[in-house]
């Protein structure tokens, strides 16, 4: 059995590529690169690679990660300008070296010496996205994270973003940071997270998304339980949660998803389904409804 998730409705032709790979036998993890390669590339995306967000000096500064569920080996890079592809960066740095995290110049020095091809930032940066940066209009911070298992029963995760749109030079967010972004472990299951980074990383949602499962939740009470958790607990230490999503898969491909805000959607397909299936999700408690939680728990000061 192998089976594909990854964030947002956009992320359904990442989705669709890594389909292709996983029904012929491929892996988990060229499934995952694959399927982000597409969303990196699509300039009409307007959180990731091409086309992402600009940060407060106007500069397209990209986040990845990847993460092998069967050798727990990860790489990640940060704030990485002029490349397409930041998340193949963070898969060499996986295969190559025995490092996990590569920041800003050093990640692009050790890019060059990969032989993974640059771009003119100028090339990478849409008219939308200066538009946006003109105008500092609204607040963009979303990421493609997906989860893909494949028939060897061997778990990858991968994610990429531009970031919060108007985002301090050199600020990182979830989508790089092991346990916060991402985590996969094969024979366990999988996460990944989109959101507000740091209400994100300072609750650590996808490592605890994946310890549950290991605990002998199914994905939908982990997922469900890890949203939750992380929104009241950062309300009980007198924070305003931002939004925070998650989707996970289990080591049977067993899929969930989860969101404490409106509108958020994900693509998921595994085997024996023809075309990825796009689903909105209502948020398990509301981070937007006034006062009150969706479900009546508690309320909270906006
Ligand atoms: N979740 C992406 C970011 O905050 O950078």
């Amino acid at each position: 059995m192998w089976s594909f998730i990854s964030t947002w409705a956009f992320s359904s032709q990442a989705a669709e590529a890594g389909a292709e790979l996983l029904k012929s036998g491929g892996r988990a993890m060229d499934a995952v690169i694959e399927g982000i390669h597409r969303v990196e590339s699509n300039p009409e995306v307007d959180c990731v690679g091409r086309g992402g967000f600009l940060n407060e000096k106007g500069e397209l500064a990209l986040d990845a990660a990847v993460m092998d569920g069967d050798t727990l080996k990860t790489g990640a890079v940060c704030a990485v300008r002029g490349f397409e592809h930041p998340v193949d960066i963070a898969r060499a740095l996986m295969d190559k070296t025995r490092h996990n995290i590569l920041v800003g110049e050093g990640a692009e020095e050790f890019a060059r010496k990969m032989g993974i091809p640059e771009s003119a930032m100028e090339d990478l940066i849409t008219e939308t996205a200066r538009e946006n940066w003109r105008k500092a209009a609204g607040i963009g911070h979303d990421t493609i994270g997906a989860i893909a298992l494949d028939e060897h029963g061997s778990m990858a995760v991968a994610t990429s973003t531009s970031g919060a749109n108007m985002k301090l030079c050199g600020r990182v967010g979830d989508s790089p940071i092991i346990g916060s972004g991402f985590y996969a472990e094969s024979g366990v299951g999988g996460a990944c997270a989109t959101g507000w980074g740091e209400d994100i990383m300072r609750t650590c949602c996808s490592f605890r998304c994946v310890s549950l499962m290991a605990a002998g939740m199914s994905p939908e009470e982990a997922v469900t339980t890890v949203v939750r958790t992380a929104h009241e607990t950062i309300v009980r230490h007198g924070g305003k949660p931002d939004c925070i999503a998650l989707v996970c898969m289990n080591a049977k491909g067993e899929c969930a998803a989860a969101c404490n805000h409106r509108e958020f959607s994900y693509a998921y397909i595994k085997e024996g389904m023809d075309a990825p299936l796009v689903l909105e999700k209502e948020p398990v408690l509301d981070k937007d409804a006034g006062n009150t939680f969706i479900d009546g728990v508690a309320g909270y000061e906006r």
